[in-house]
This record gives C-alpha cells, sequence and structure tokens, in this order.
C-alpha cells in the first residue's frame, strides 16, 4: 500500500458519490467503502503488514479519508430526504392559490328568480303560501265543485289521518291558493306573484313529476281590463323569451276565471314552421290566466261589484326546460352536479 493508493481510492470515491442519486446506492456506496470488508476497511488491515514508520505515516491519510467519506455521506443523506414541511418548510409566493369550489343557484331557482324579479319591475309583490293546504283553499274557494275530478285522490295528495275527516289537509296541487291567501288578509288594490312548490299524484316521466313548480298571479283593483292582462303578459314573455315574442290567447276553462284563456308563445324554435318541441303546431301551451270568478271575491268577502281582477299561474320547469333545451324533467330533481354546474 502506498499514499498513492490512497489517493486514488479518495478520488474515485469522490466521483462515485456524485453519480449517488438515490438512498438504495447510497446505502450500496457505504457497504462498498465502509462496510465490513469495505475497500479503506481492508486497506485499515493491510496497516499491520508495515513497518512502524509507514503504519503511522499511512494511517493517518486512511483516518483522513475514512472520516471525509463518513461526512460526506451524511451531507448525502440529508441531501436525499425531501424537504421539510409545513411552518418552516419552503413555501412558494408565486403559486397560484387554491381556488375554492363556488356554489351557484338550482335552475329553478334561477327561473323563479328571474321571472319574480321581472314581475317586482311592474309593480307585483312576491308572496308565498303553505304547501300544506286545505280544501277549502285549494278548491272550495277556487269556484272547484265537490265533485270536481281534481278533488280526487287520484289528481291529489291528501295527508293520511285527515282524509277521512270532514275538513281535510292536503299537498295543495296549484299555487291558486295564495290568491285566496292574500285575498283573505288584505283588501284591494293587489299585485301579486307567488312561485312555490305543488304537487300531483302524476306517474313519473320525462315530463311529469310529483312535485313541481309554478308561479302565479294575481291584480285586483277597481277596474282592471282584460288589455291588461294581455299586456303584462305579452311583455313579461317578450323579457322571457326576446323581443320578437308572439303570444296568443285561446278561449279555456277554469273554474276560477271566467272568461280564462290559454297562452301560448310562438314556437321559438321553428319560428311557426312546426317541430317536435311545439309537436308541430308552432305554438307553445305555457300559462293559463283569466280574469277573477265573481265567485272567488264572494269567497274572500269582496264584493264582487265592486273589484275586478285577473289572475294567471305558470309551470317554473316547463319554462326553464323550454329557455335551455332540457329535455327531462327529472334531471331538475336528480342533483347530479354535471347537470347543475351547467347553469
Ligand atoms: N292553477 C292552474 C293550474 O294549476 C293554473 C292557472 C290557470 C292559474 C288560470 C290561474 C289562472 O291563476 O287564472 O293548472
Amino acid at each position: 500500500m502506498t499514499s498513492e493508493e490512497i489517493r486514488l481510492l479518495a478520488k474515485e470515491a469522490d466521483s462515485r458519490l456524485d453519480s449517488v442519486h438515490s438512498s438504495e446506492s447510497l446505502e450500496a456506496f457505504r457497504v462498498d467503502y465502509l462496510g465490513r470488508k469495505g475497500r479503506v476497511t481492508r486497506l485499515f488491515e493491510q496497516l499491520k503488514t508495515l513497518s512502524p514508520e509507514e503504519r503511522r505515516l499511512l494511517g493517518s491519510s486512511l483516518n483522513e479519508l475514512k472520516n471525509s467519506l463518513e461526512k460526506k455521506l451524511e451531507a448525502k443523506v440529508s441531501s436525499l430526504s425531501p424537504p421539510p414541511r409545513g411552518r418552516e418548510g419552503f413555501f412558494d409566493p408565486t403559486l397560484p392559490g387554491l381556488r375554492p369550489p363556488q356554489g351557484r343557484l338550482h335552475p329553478l331557482t334561477q327561473t323563479i328568480r328571474e321571472i319574480t324579479a321581472l314581475f317586482e319591475r311592474l309593480g307585483f309583490e312576491v308572496v308565498e303560501g303553505p304547501e300544506v293546504e286545505t280544501e277549502f283553499h285549494n278548491f272550495t274557494a277556487l269556484n272547484i265543485p265537490p265533485d270536481h275530478p281534481s278533488r280526487d285522490s287520484f289528481a291529489t295528495f291528501y295527508t293520511r289521518e285527515e282524509r277521512e275527516r270532514e275538513s281535510p289537509f292536503l299537498l295543495r296541487s296549484q299555487t291558486s291558493t295564495v290568491q285566496i291567501r292574500v285575498m283573505q288578509k288584505r283588501k284591494p288594490p293587489l299585485r301579486i306573484v307567488a312561485p312555490g312548490r305543488v304537487y300531483r299524484p302524476d306517474q313519473v316521466d320525462a315530463s311529469h313529476s310529483f312535485m313541481f313548480h309554478q308561479i302565479e298571479g294575481l291584480m285586483v283593483d277597481e277596474q282592471t281590463t282584460f288589455s291588461e292582462l294581455k299586456g303584462i303578459l305579452h311583455l313579461f314573455l317578450r323579457r322571457l323569451f326576446g323581443p320578437e315574442t308572439k303570444i296568443r290567447f285561446r278561449p279555456h276553462f277554469f273554474p276560477f276565471t271566467e272568461p280564462s284563456a290559454e297562452v301560448d308563445v310562438n314556437c321559438f324554435l321553428c319560428e311557426g314552421r312546426g317541430c317536435s318541441v311545439c309537436g308541430g303546431k308552432g305554438w307553445i301551451e305555457l300559462l293559463g290566466a283569466g280574469s277573477v270568478h265573481p265567485a272567488v271575491f264572494e269567497q274572500v268577502g269582496y264584493d264582487a261589484k265592486r273589484v275586478q281582477g285577473f289572475a294567471f299561474g305558470l309551470g317554473v320547469e316547463r319554462i326553464a326546460m323550454l329557455r335551455h333545451g332540457i329535455p327531462d324533467i327529472r334531471l331538475f330533481f336528480e342533483n347530479d352536479l354535471r347537470f347543475l354546474r351547467q347553469f
């Protein structure tokens, strides 16, 4: 063994250490040089065979080599382990922040707010009524006769305990109930819109649900005219479906209005030529409306000779489906975020 050999071994060890990039190869390096049969260890054993003079000289350079390798090994261990995290860890202030997920309103809530906002600009006030109702508010006060099919339990949900009693409770099947509640409490003039849930025991399919939403409108004053009704609805529908929107009143029957009409808009998809959205008719039925029946005024204690009014009712899901091209009503209630995030 010569001091030249030791110098070369040190050089070689240094360059090998440079190519160590994993803790596995670092351990292999340690075994290879400093292990029990490692190359440095073996040189220490050779010292015994040397003269005392050489032993002192080479012994001290060997010790130096061993100490410097141990130090370098230690430095390498800490350079290979991941940097500490947390407060004292590395923080890069130039990274973009984490964006918290943003919520939004359900498309039906958006539609309701949009519609009621339009009516608020026309002087209508938004009011709400209960979803559990009496037969009186849902039927009797609205001039719906006792034998009318909509009173049947096939058409209206009754609360079970109350079904057999004289005046049962039910889940309202229309928001027209709110007309009655408001008129019972207040005197004309009135201008209200009433959004809310209604319930009907319908078989669920692409266009039917046992629960859906309506918006009711009511205006009562000493004098109101049918042309006011027409004007307000036309204004409303133009704002909702665009300035070119045409409307059409078709004679119809509702027990609580006389005369009554169904209101159609021209099909915005085919512009009247006929397509699958309008069923080939060129018109889309959107709401029911009419002049408040005197019998309704009498039920709430108004003098039917001194007040007049008009009312209307529309389905919220239907309007939202038409405006956004939504093919299936069930999408509104499944709460699938892939659907809801689109609005
Ligand atoms: N309540 C009716 C329904 O559920 C809708 C309706 C029609 C409301 C005519 C009205 C009206 O206020 O005047 O089908």
